[in-house]
């Protein structure tokens, strides 16, 4: 297994952690960790056998529980996020149910945020409850709200640090101190999927677990879907063995755990860029604002509510941004039919820049009267802002606005 990582400066740690001196020299001194394509693993002696099955002897087994390639990917992912340890799945979302199947059981109560990504919220609303798990969806930065929606028996309570769609930005410290007041033993689980952990690390701010869908910002090329679970080991430990292991099987193939290692070999340098591109997008839309866009959501524009909670929690701009257009569907579908040079698509932080209308794709998975109700409007656009140059998706976004009719 990778040896702990050596503390470095953040961008060092995107292109090291997890593959020192020791792994390089363990594989033919090869520059880049190379992809064990294997199922299976093999054993000196029946004894070895028995001895690595118990635990007694550390070693890998077979790839739904671990990989050497992935084991690189894990290390480096936990140094980024200044924990111990971290679990890689197939997918965002198969680190989310995994997460979910391994700490509640039938009875429990689960708290999850009223804006989350689609399937997420497909999940935590239709299937969860099949099993017997009660969940509530509660406005997460509405501390009011949340104490009283804590009950003896919520064991998860569980947001998105930036929002999927609408940027609502949770202050993480406040949540888990509140949280971990009321009951010590109740985990908070932080999706910081939009914000990677360039611009936001959650267990500095209290809390248990992150999650991750690195299909985006993280591995960044928009070419694999992955996921992955960061925290403490104690709590990874039965993550992987029943949540991945036995549960879902949800395992990350290592060309993928390969492709995720190259993809935070940059992200230092990715992300930056994509908060600079989005920091100009948002400034361009802000000047629309009363003028055919109703309203700009960005947490880290100083007219958002949540602009002093980003300066104490975000290094710099996320690579989201979104806003609603006066005319409602209409108008957003006028916007994206006009895009010539962004693409109609869901997903997020690739190179591409990215538009989707979520009420008809990332959210159509809510109903309308739930749309309505958690504030995710019919004229909503979500721009997943990409590394081409600025002006290039400003002047494109422009002319969409003509022809939406906003000036
Ligand atoms: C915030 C967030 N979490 C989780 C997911 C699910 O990730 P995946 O598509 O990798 O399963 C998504 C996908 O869009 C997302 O936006």
């Amino acid at each position: 297994m990778p040896s702990t990582h050596e503390h470095h400066h953040f961008n060092s740690t995107c292109v090291h952690a997890g593959y020192g001196d020791k792994e390089c020299a363990e594989n033919a001194h090869a520059l880049a960790p190379p992809i064990y394509a294997t199922s299976t693993f093999t054993f000196d002696s029946a004894a070895d056998m028995r001895d690595t099955f118990s635990g007694k002897k550390e070693g890998y087994i077979y790839t739904r529980i671990s990989n050497p390639t992935s084991s690189v990917a894990e290390a480096r992912l936990a140094a980024l996020d200044g924990t111990e340890a971290a679990c890689v799945f197939a997918s965002g979302i198969g680190s989310i149910c995994a997460t979910c199947y391994t700490f509640l059981k039938a009875g429990d109560h689960m708290i999850a945020s009223s804006a989350i990504y689609g399937c997420t919220y497909a999940y935590m609303s239709h299937i969860l409850p099949k099993f017997g798990v009660e969940v509530d969806f509660v406005d997460t930065t509405d501390m009011a709200a949340m104490e009283a929606a804590m009950k003896e028996n919520t064991k998860i309570v569980f947001f998105e640090a930036v929002a999927n769609p609408v940027c609502r930005l949770t202050d993480v410290r406040a949540v888990s101190d509140m949280v971990h007041a009321k009951n010590k033993d109740c985990l908070v689980v932080v999706d910081n999927t939009f914000t990677t952990s360039y611009v936001h690390r959650p267990m500095e701010h209290g809390a248990d677990l992150v999650v991750y869908s690195l299909t985006k910002g993280m591995i960044g090329s928009g070419t694999a879907l992955a996921g992955a679970v960061v925290g403490p080991a104690s709590l990874l430990g039965p993550i992987r063995f029943e949540g991945l292991k036995d549960c879902t099987g949800a395992v990350c193939d290592a060309r993928v755990s390969h492709a995720l290692i190259n993809g935070l070999k940059t992200l230092h340098v990715r992300i930056q860029r994509h908060g600079e591109n989005c920091e100009k997008v948002v400034a361009h839309v802000a000047k629309k604002v009363g003028k055919g866009v109703d309203v700009l959501y960005c947490p880290s524009h100083p007219t958002s509510p949540y602009y002093e909670v980003s300066k104490k929690m975000l290094d710099g701009y996320c690579l989201v941004m979104a806003f609603e257009l006066t005319g409602g569907f209409d108008a957003a579908e006028k916007f994206m039919d006009a895009l010539k040079f962004c693409k109609r698509a869901v997903s997020l932080g690739d190179a591409e820049t990215l538009v989707c209308a979520p009420a008809v794709s990332t959210h159509a998975t809510y109903s309308p009267e739930a749309r309505a109700k958690y504030g995710i409007a019919e004229g909503l656009v979500r721009i997943s802002v990409g590394l081409e140059h600025a002006d290039d998706i400003i002047a494109d976004l422009e002319q969409a606005f003509v022809a939406a009719g906003v000036q």
